[in-house]
């Protein structure tokens, strides 16, 4: 049976027309009409353009590779397939059932060159370290470079943090004491500083700074299975930070999404920002859709309401939901 989401893609396809809005949770068509393949992914903007870089798990491919798919953006719901920025064959013998997940990209503006992390494991999730690749075009080639634990602790999830000062940070989960944030060196190329460890398991990290307060966001440890995400605020980095609280009715357990990442659009009228989170189907995983919602955030509060079609026009920054 083609859920609606499939079946708006389908009439859209054929029709060759695009949507001009964001649907949470439906297939999500690309200009050319085919569903993005971006999962556990993240978004960053480069002079005008989006890039969103995620795990590409189109049915069809090479079974022994990892694949991180780029599309491209001026708008954040029109998005057009780069191609595959990354392609890897297991980097460190790990065997079959190998993991690449949850890349994300920072461009370093003094090497000029896009870095890009991910999550490299063994299919029993044991290895928990970081993987790092490096191109100097945001659509690739990236090079495999190295692999290593974040200061030496493990490394699972990962998420990404730029700092309004452009300051980079990545988020990990450590999975016996909780969720690091750490400083990216100079050249990206490793971690030279812990922020903090919030002592919460919590993956599918992401943070956002917003009105002079970070806000950090994170999954419970369930696997594939969709939890209630939660959030703590900190004026500093360092901490300390609150205790975690629901984003949305714990019963709904995010609206069957997991965070990925929190995406700040500061427009001249409004400044918002987009929960990015991906509603994983496991045995299809080329299915897996995305729950992208502009929050309710400020004074230390932040709010995932009810997914609804919304409209965003990037330049006032300001949203809309679509009523029919
Ligand atoms: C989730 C994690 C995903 C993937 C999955 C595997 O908890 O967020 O990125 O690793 O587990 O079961």
């Amino acid at each position: 049976m083609l859920s609606i989401g499939w079946l708006v893609l389908l009439v859209n396809y054929t029709k060759g027309q695009h949507v001009n809005s964001i649907n949470p949770g439906a297939a999500w068509p690309d200009v050319n009409g085919v569903h993005i393949q971006a999962h556990g992914g993240g978004v960053i903007k480069i002079g005008k353009v989006y890039y969103w870089y995620g795990e590409q798990r189109a049915l069809g491919l090479d079974k022994s590779q990892r694949y991180v798919s780029c599309y491209s953006s001026n708008d954040l719901m029109h998005w057009k397939f780069s191609g595959n920025a990354l392609q890897l064959s297991d980097p460190e013998n790990l065997g079959p059932g190998w993991v690449l997940e949850r890349p994300k990209v920072y461009y370093n503006s003094k090497t000029q060159k896009y870095v890009m992390y991910f999550h490299l494991d063994n299919s029993s999730y044991k290895l928990a370290r970081v993987g790092i690749a490096v191109s100097e075009d945001p659509a690739g080639p990236f090079t495999y470079a190295k692999n290593f634990r974040p200061l030496d602790h493990e490394s699972r999830d990962i998420g990404q943090f730029i700092d309004d000062d452009g300051t980079a940070y990545l988020v990990f989960e450590d999975r016996p004491f909780g969720f690091r944030i750490a400083r990216l060196s100079d050249d990206y190329m490793s971690l030279d500083k812990e922020m903090c460890l919030i002592k919460a398991h919590m993956e599918g990290g992401a943070i956002v700074h917003f009105n002079g307060l970070y806000y950090a966001i994170g999954s419970a440890l369930t696997g594939w299975k969709a939890n209630p995400n939660k959030y703590a605020t900190a004026k500093s980095l360092e901490g300390p930070w609150s205790d975690f609280k629901d984003i949305a009715p714990p019963e709904k357990n995010t609206y069957g999404a997991q965070s990925t990442m929190m995406l700040k659009i500061v427009g001249t009228k409004q400044t918002t920002v987009i929960y990015m989170g991906d509603i994983w189907k496991p045995n299809t995983q080329w299915a897996s859709t995305y729950l992208w919602m502009p929050i309710e955030i400020g004074e230390g509060k932040l709010w995932l309401p009810e997914p609804k079609p919304w409209t965003l026009d990037l330049k006032s920054g300001k949203y809309e939901y679509i009523t029919k």
